[in-house]
Protein backbone atom coordinates (compact mmCIF):
# COMPACT_ATOMS: atom_id res chain seq x y z
CA UNK A 1 0.00 0.00 0.00
CA UNK A 2 1.27 3.32 -0.90
CA UNK A 3 -1.36 6.19 -0.86
CA UNK A 4 -3.64 6.52 1.86
CA UNK A 5 -6.68 8.99 1.65
CA UNK A 6 -7.40 11.73 4.63
CA UNK A 7 -9.99 14.31 4.65
CA UNK A 8 -8.37 17.94 4.98
CA UNK A 9 -9.45 20.98 6.54
CA UNK A 10 -10.36 23.52 2.81
CA UNK A 11 -11.81 26.57 5.03
CA UNK A 12 -13.41 27.24 8.00
CA UNK A 13 -17.40 26.49 7.96
CA UNK A 14 -19.54 29.57 8.13
CA UNK A 15 -23.06 28.27 9.76
CA UNK A 16 -23.48 24.76 8.40
CA UNK A 17 -20.59 22.20 7.75
CA UNK A 18 -21.14 22.69 3.63
CA UNK A 19 -19.28 20.83 0.94
CA UNK A 20 -16.20 22.18 0.24
CA UNK A 21 -15.19 22.77 3.51
CA UNK A 22 -13.39 19.74 3.76
CA UNK A 23 -12.16 17.43 0.40
CA UNK A 24 -11.00 13.81 0.73
CA UNK A 25 -7.52 13.88 -1.15
CA UNK A 26 -5.01 10.83 -1.37
CA UNK A 27 -1.36 11.28 -0.72
CA UNK A 28 1.61 9.07 -0.41
CA UNK A 29 1.74 7.27 2.67
CA UNK A 30 5.28 8.45 4.33
CA UNK A 31 7.90 5.65 4.62
CA UNK A 32 7.96 4.72 8.44
CA UNK A 33 10.73 6.11 10.52
CA UNK A 34 11.79 4.36 13.88
CA UNK A 35 9.59 4.69 16.53
CA UNK A 36 6.38 4.96 14.04
CA UNK A 37 3.67 2.14 13.45
CA UNK A 38 1.19 2.41 10.28
CA UNK A 39 -2.39 1.89 11.44
CA UNK A 40 -5.33 0.87 9.08
CA UNK A 41 -8.31 2.67 10.77
CA UNK A 42 -11.20 0.71 11.02
CA UNK A 43 -13.36 3.20 12.73
CA UNK A 44 -13.66 7.05 12.62
CA UNK A 45 -16.02 8.52 15.62
CA UNK A 46 -18.43 11.64 14.49
CA UNK A 47 -18.71 14.09 17.19
CA UNK A 48 -20.34 17.40 17.29
CA UNK A 49 -17.07 19.43 18.88
CA UNK A 50 -16.07 18.40 14.89
CA UNK A 51 -17.81 21.50 14.13
CA UNK A 52 -15.74 23.44 16.87
CA UNK A 53 -12.20 22.06 15.65
CA UNK A 54 -13.15 23.47 12.01
CA UNK A 55 -13.90 26.64 13.71
CA UNK A 56 -11.00 28.81 15.34
CA UNK A 57 -13.34 30.25 17.96
CA UNK A 58 -12.15 29.47 21.37
CA UNK A 59 -11.98 25.88 22.24
CA UNK A 60 -9.78 23.43 24.50
CA UNK A 61 -7.27 22.60 21.81
CA UNK A 62 -5.69 24.00 18.99
CA UNK A 63 -8.05 24.41 16.12
CA UNK A 64 -7.64 22.35 12.70
CA UNK A 65 -5.38 24.46 10.80
CA UNK A 66 -6.67 25.30 7.33
CA UNK A 67 -5.08 22.26 4.75
CA UNK A 68 -4.38 19.78 7.44
CA UNK A 69 -5.87 16.63 7.70
CA UNK A 70 -9.29 16.35 9.91
CA UNK A 71 -8.61 15.43 13.51
CA UNK A 72 -10.84 12.70 14.37
CA UNK A 73 -11.24 9.77 17.01
CA UNK A 74 -10.06 6.73 15.33
CA UNK A 75 -9.93 2.73 16.25
CA UNK A 76 -7.73 0.89 13.88
CA UNK A 77 -5.68 -1.92 13.56
CA UNK A 78 -1.40 -1.72 12.95
CA UNK A 79 -0.12 -3.25 10.06
CA UNK A 80 3.31 -2.33 9.80
CA UNK A 81 5.41 -1.10 12.74
CA UNK A 82 9.10 0.29 13.64
CA UNK A 83 7.90 1.07 17.42
CA UNK A 84 9.46 -1.48 19.95
CA UNK A 85 6.40 -3.25 22.17
CA UNK A 86 4.02 -2.30 18.75
CA UNK A 87 3.39 -5.32 16.55
CA UNK A 88 1.10 -6.17 13.24
CA UNK A 89 -2.77 -6.77 14.64
CA UNK A 90 -2.37 -4.71 17.77
CA UNK A 91 -5.49 -2.21 18.48
CA UNK A 92 -5.26 1.05 19.26
CA UNK A 93 -7.85 3.93 19.50
CA UNK A 94 -7.86 7.69 20.12
CA UNK A 95 -6.90 10.97 18.45
CA UNK A 96 -6.38 10.30 14.84
CA UNK A 97 -7.61 11.76 11.58
CA UNK A 98 -10.32 11.30 9.19
CA UNK A 99 -8.44 8.60 7.19
CA UNK A 100 -7.80 5.15 6.60
CA UNK A 101 -4.34 4.82 7.62
CA UNK A 102 -2.32 6.99 10.02
CA UNK A 103 1.11 7.16 10.83
CA UNK A 104 2.09 7.06 14.29
CA UNK A 105 4.51 7.70 17.29
CA UNK A 106 1.41 6.45 19.41
CA UNK A 107 0.94 9.82 20.96
CA UNK A 108 -2.86 10.35 21.57
CA UNK A 109 -3.71 6.82 20.84
CA UNK A 110 -4.00 3.82 23.57
CA UNK A 111 -4.41 0.08 23.81
CA UNK A 112 -8.53 -1.09 23.23
CA UNK A 113 -9.25 -3.49 25.37
CA UNK A 114 -10.78 -7.00 23.79
CA UNK A 115 -13.85 -7.56 26.09
CA UNK A 116 -15.42 -10.82 25.42
CA UNK A 117 -19.12 -9.96 24.55
CA UNK A 118 -18.74 -6.68 23.84
CA UNK A 119 -17.92 -5.47 19.97
CA UNK A 120 -15.20 -3.00 18.87
CA UNK A 121 -17.48 -0.20 18.08
CA UNK A 122 -18.69 -0.45 21.27
CA UNK A 123 -15.68 -0.62 23.37
CA UNK A 124 -14.39 2.06 20.98
CA UNK A 125 -17.37 4.37 20.93
CA UNK A 126 -19.13 3.93 24.13
CA UNK A 127 -16.82 2.88 26.53
CA UNK A 128 -13.65 4.99 24.94
CA UNK A 129 -15.40 8.27 24.35
CA UNK A 130 -18.89 8.95 25.47
CA UNK A 131 -18.89 6.71 27.87
CA UNK A 132 -16.48 8.33 30.16
CA UNK A 133 -18.45 11.63 29.25
CA UNK A 134 -21.88 10.59 30.50
CA UNK A 135 -19.79 8.99 33.94
CA UNK A 136 -17.95 11.58 35.09
CA UNK A 137 -20.11 14.39 34.40
CA UNK A 138 -23.07 12.87 36.12
CA UNK A 139 -21.44 11.06 39.16
CA UNK A 140 -18.49 13.61 39.42
CA UNK A 141 -20.37 16.57 38.70
CA UNK A 142 -24.44 15.75 38.73
CA UNK A 143 -23.71 14.28 41.88
CA UNK A 144 -26.86 11.81 41.48
CA UNK A 145 -28.89 10.79 44.49
CA UNK A 146 -32.13 7.90 44.92
CA UNK A 147 -35.31 9.94 44.27
CA UNK A 148 -33.38 12.53 42.49
CA UNK A 149 -35.15 13.77 39.16
CA UNK A 150 -32.57 14.01 36.71
CA UNK A 151 -32.76 15.89 32.96
CA UNK A 152 -30.94 14.84 30.09
CA UNK A 153 -31.16 16.36 26.68
CA UNK A 154 -29.79 14.93 23.81
CA UNK A 155 -31.23 12.24 25.42
CA UNK A 156 -31.20 9.30 22.41
CA UNK A 157 -27.64 9.99 21.42
CA UNK A 158 -24.45 8.69 22.19
CA UNK A 159 -24.04 10.37 25.71
CA UNK A 160 -27.36 10.78 26.69
CA UNK A 161 -28.46 7.58 26.10
CA UNK A 162 -25.71 6.15 28.61
CA UNK A 163 -26.41 9.49 31.02
CA UNK A 164 -29.97 8.30 31.95
CA UNK A 165 -29.11 4.65 32.39
CA UNK A 166 -26.12 5.50 34.63
CA UNK A 167 -29.23 8.01 36.68
CA UNK A 168 -31.67 4.80 36.52
CA UNK A 169 -28.57 2.61 37.69
CA UNK A 170 -28.10 5.54 40.65
CA UNK A 171 -31.97 4.97 41.46
CA UNK A 172 -33.02 8.86 39.76
CA UNK A 173 -35.89 9.61 38.08
CA UNK A 174 -34.63 10.50 34.91
CA UNK A 175 -36.58 12.32 31.72
CA UNK A 176 -35.18 12.28 28.73
CA UNK A 177 -35.47 15.29 25.13
CA UNK A 178 -35.24 14.12 22.15
CA UNK A 179 -36.13 15.27 19.03
CA UNK A 180 -38.95 12.70 17.13
CA UNK A 181 -40.94 9.93 18.56
CA UNK A 182 -38.57 7.11 17.46
CA UNK A 183 -36.07 8.38 19.83
CA UNK A 184 -38.34 9.53 22.51
CA UNK A 185 -39.99 5.60 22.79
CA UNK A 186 -36.46 4.44 22.40
CA UNK A 187 -35.36 5.99 25.68
CA UNK A 188 -38.63 5.05 27.59
CA UNK A 189 -39.17 1.98 26.02
CA UNK A 190 -35.86 0.48 25.95
CA UNK A 191 -33.99 2.49 27.85
CA UNK A 192 -35.94 2.61 30.57
CA UNK A 193 -36.28 5.88 31.43
CA UNK A 194 -39.51 7.35 33.21
CA UNK A 195 -40.54 9.80 30.96
CA UNK A 196 -39.20 11.44 27.91
CA UNK A 197 -40.53 14.78 26.16
CA UNK A 198 -40.29 15.51 21.83
CA UNK A 199 -39.17 18.83 22.09
CA UNK A 200 -40.06 19.02 18.15
CA UNK A 201 -43.84 18.12 18.77
CA UNK A 202 -44.41 19.74 22.31
CA UNK A 203 -43.09 22.88 24.78
CA UNK A 204 -40.59 21.63 26.78
CA UNK A 205 -41.35 23.82 29.52
CA UNK A 206 -45.30 22.69 29.64
CA UNK A 207 -43.64 19.08 29.54
CA UNK A 208 -41.55 19.54 32.49
CA UNK A 209 -44.01 20.82 34.71
CA UNK A 210 -46.41 17.60 33.90
CA UNK A 211 -43.73 15.15 34.01
CA UNK A 212 -41.62 17.41 37.55
CA UNK A 213 -43.61 19.53 39.03
CA UNK A 214 -41.42 19.91 41.75
CA UNK A 215 -38.68 20.47 40.02
CA UNK A 216 -35.25 18.99 38.73
CA UNK A 217 -32.34 18.03 40.76
CA UNK A 218 -30.24 17.42 38.20
CA UNK A 219 -29.90 18.87 34.23
CA UNK A 220 -27.12 16.79 32.15
CA UNK A 221 -26.87 20.10 29.84
CA UNK A 222 -26.26 19.11 26.31
CA UNK A 223 -27.96 21.42 23.88
CA UNK A 224 -28.11 25.02 24.97
CA UNK A 225 -30.36 27.12 23.83
CA UNK A 226 -34.00 27.57 24.51
CA UNK A 227 -34.20 23.82 26.00
CA UNK A 228 -31.43 24.83 28.67
CA UNK A 229 -33.22 27.84 29.18
CA UNK A 230 -36.82 25.88 30.24
CA UNK A 231 -34.94 23.43 32.18
CA UNK A 232 -33.18 25.97 33.89
CA UNK A 233 -35.90 28.10 35.11
CA UNK A 234 -37.49 24.31 36.44
CA UNK A 235 -34.68 23.42 38.95
CA UNK A 236 -34.88 22.89 42.30
CA UNK A 237 -32.39 24.90 44.86
CA UNK A 238 -28.98 23.95 45.06
CA UNK A 239 -29.53 22.06 41.80
CA UNK A 240 -26.40 20.49 39.76
CA UNK A 241 -25.70 21.13 35.92
CA UNK A 242 -22.89 19.47 34.40
CA UNK A 243 -22.20 21.52 31.41
CA UNK A 244 -21.54 18.68 28.74
CA UNK A 245 -22.46 20.41 25.84
CA UNK A 246 -23.88 23.14 23.63
CA UNK A 247 -24.66 21.80 20.51
CA UNK A 248 -27.52 23.83 19.32
CA UNK A 249 -24.91 26.53 19.75
CA UNK A 250 -22.09 25.13 17.46
CA UNK A 251 -23.01 26.54 13.67
CA UNK A 252 -24.36 29.70 15.12
CA UNK A 253 -22.83 32.93 14.28
CA UNK A 254 -24.17 34.87 17.54
CA UNK A 255 -24.75 33.70 21.10
CA UNK A 256 -28.27 32.64 21.68
CA UNK A 257 -30.26 34.47 24.23
CA UNK A 258 -30.35 32.50 27.34
CA UNK A 259 -30.76 35.84 29.43
CA UNK A 260 -34.29 33.91 31.09
CA UNK A 261 -32.03 31.43 33.24
CA UNK A 262 -29.37 33.94 35.06
CA UNK A 263 -32.05 34.87 37.61
CA UNK A 264 -32.02 31.09 38.19
CA UNK A 265 -28.82 30.50 38.80
CA UNK A 266 -28.68 32.62 41.59
CA UNK A 267 -32.35 32.43 43.19
CA UNK A 268 -31.50 28.38 43.27
CA UNK A 269 -28.53 28.85 44.34
CA UNK A 270 -27.46 26.19 41.05
CA UNK A 271 -24.13 24.46 40.95
CA UNK A 272 -23.03 25.15 37.41
CA UNK A 273 -19.82 23.21 35.94
CA UNK A 274 -18.51 22.69 32.15
CA UNK A 275 -16.30 19.78 31.63
CA UNK A 276 -14.17 18.05 28.81
CA UNK A 277 -14.14 14.15 29.42
CA UNK A 278 -10.11 15.04 28.77
CA UNK A 279 -10.29 16.38 32.44
CA UNK A 280 -10.66 13.07 33.82
CA UNK A 281 -8.61 10.96 31.96
CA UNK A 282 -6.29 9.96 34.58
CA UNK A 283 -9.60 8.03 35.82
CA UNK A 284 -10.58 6.67 32.57
CA UNK A 285 -10.02 2.76 33.17
CA UNK A 286 -12.30 3.37 35.92
CA UNK A 287 -14.90 4.42 33.70
CA UNK A 288 -14.23 1.93 31.54
CA UNK A 289 -14.80 -0.85 33.93
CA UNK A 290 -17.99 0.24 35.70
CA UNK A 291 -19.45 0.31 31.59
CA UNK A 292 -18.65 -2.99 30.64
CA UNK A 293 -19.41 -4.43 33.92
CA UNK A 294 -22.73 -2.64 33.47
CA UNK A 295 -23.33 -4.04 30.10
CA UNK A 296 -22.31 -7.52 30.93
CA UNK A 297 -25.10 -7.33 33.39
CA UNK A 298 -27.64 -5.92 31.20
CA UNK A 299 -28.21 -2.47 33.18
CA UNK A 300 -26.57 -0.53 29.81
CA UNK A 301 -27.48 -1.17 26.41
CA UNK A 302 -26.23 1.49 23.98
CA UNK A 303 -27.18 1.97 20.17
CA UNK A 304 -24.24 2.89 17.82
CA UNK A 305 -25.29 4.24 14.32
CA UNK A 306 -22.68 3.30 11.97
CA UNK A 307 -22.63 4.50 8.44
CA UNK A 308 -19.94 2.54 6.19
CA UNK A 309 -17.33 4.50 3.79
CA UNK A 310 -14.79 7.03 4.73
CA UNK A 311 -15.94 9.08 1.67
CA UNK A 312 -19.37 9.50 3.94
CA UNK A 313 -17.78 11.29 6.62
CA UNK A 314 -18.80 15.34 5.74
CA UNK A 315 -22.46 13.88 4.95
CA UNK A 316 -22.65 12.07 8.31
CA UNK A 317 -20.94 14.29 10.59
CA UNK A 318 -23.88 16.98 9.25
CA UNK A 319 -26.06 14.83 10.66
CA UNK A 320 -25.10 15.65 14.19
CA UNK A 321 -26.15 18.96 13.92
CA UNK A 322 -29.81 17.64 12.41
CA UNK A 323 -30.63 14.99 14.79
CA UNK A 324 -30.08 12.79 11.54
CA UNK A 325 -27.75 10.50 13.62
CA UNK A 326 -29.72 7.86 16.58
CA UNK A 327 -26.90 6.67 19.07
CA UNK A 328 -23.36 6.78 19.01
CA UNK A 329 -22.31 7.82 15.38
CA UNK A 330 -19.16 6.36 13.73
CA UNK A 331 -17.86 5.27 10.06
CA UNK A 332 -16.63 2.17 9.64
CA UNK A 333 -13.77 3.37 7.56
CA UNK A 334 -12.58 -0.62 6.66
CA UNK A 335 -15.01 -3.61 6.78
CA UNK A 336 -13.18 -6.38 8.88
CA UNK A 337 -10.67 -8.46 7.27
CA UNK A 338 -10.62 -6.02 4.38
N1 LIG B 1 -17.76 17.88 27.39
C1 LIG B 1 -17.29 16.80 26.76
O1 LIG B 1 -16.18 16.33 27.01
C2 LIG B 1 -18.13 16.17 25.70
C3 LIG B 1 -17.78 14.92 25.16
C4 LIG B 1 -18.63 14.33 24.22
C5 LIG B 1 -19.78 15.03 23.82
N2 LIG B 1 -20.04 16.24 24.36
C6 LIG B 1 -21.26 16.98 23.99
O2 LIG B 1 -22.37 16.18 24.30
C7 LIG B 1 -23.43 16.46 23.40
C8 LIG B 1 -23.87 15.15 22.76
O3 LIG B 1 -22.77 14.59 22.03
P1 LIG B 1 -22.88 13.14 21.38
O4 LIG B 1 -21.54 12.82 20.86
O5 LIG B 1 -23.54 12.21 22.31
O6 LIG B 1 -23.83 13.43 20.14
P2 LIG B 1 -25.28 12.82 19.89
O7 LIG B 1 -26.13 13.17 21.05
O8 LIG B 1 -25.17 11.39 19.51
O9 LIG B 1 -25.73 13.63 18.61
C9 LIG B 1 -26.07 14.96 18.70
C10 LIG B 1 -27.60 15.10 18.97
O10 LIG B 1 -27.86 16.43 19.41
C11 LIG B 1 -29.21 16.72 19.13
N3 LIG B 1 -29.29 18.08 18.60
C12 LIG B 1 -28.65 18.58 17.52
N4 LIG B 1 -29.00 19.87 17.33
C13 LIG B 1 -29.91 20.18 18.30
C14 LIG B 1 -30.63 21.34 18.63
N5 LIG B 1 -30.52 22.48 17.90
N6 LIG B 1 -31.46 21.31 19.70
C15 LIG B 1 -31.60 20.17 20.42
N7 LIG B 1 -30.94 19.03 20.17
C16 LIG B 1 -30.09 19.03 19.11
C17 LIG B 1 -29.69 15.71 18.10
O11 LIG B 1 -30.58 14.83 18.75
P3 LIG B 1 -32.18 15.04 18.64
O12 LIG B 1 -32.60 14.24 17.45
O13 LIG B 1 -32.68 14.53 19.92
O14 LIG B 1 -32.40 16.50 18.40
C18 LIG B 1 -28.43 14.95 17.73
O15 LIG B 1 -28.69 13.60 17.42
C19 LIG B 1 -22.89 17.50 22.43
O16 LIG B 1 -23.25 18.78 22.88
C20 LIG B 1 -21.39 17.32 22.54
O17 LIG B 1 -20.67 18.49 22.18
C21 LIG B 1 -19.25 16.81 25.28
Amino acid sequence: MTDRRVWKLVRRPVGDIADGDLALTTEPLPALAEGQFLLSIRYLSLDPTNRIWMSDQEQYMAPVAIGAGMRGGVAGVVVASRKAGVAEGDVFGGLGEWADHIVSDGTGLSRLPTIPGIDLATVFGTLGLVGPTAYFGLLDIGQPKPGETLVVSAAAGGVGQVVGQIGKIKGCRVIGIAGGADKCRYVTDELGFDAAIDYKAEDVGAALDRLAPDGIDINFEQVGGPIMVAVMQRMKRFGRVPLCGLISQYNASGPADVAGMWTMLLMRRLTVRGFIVTDFAPRFGEAANALAGWMLSGQLKTRQDIRPGLENALTAVRDLYTGGNFGKLLVEVTPPQA
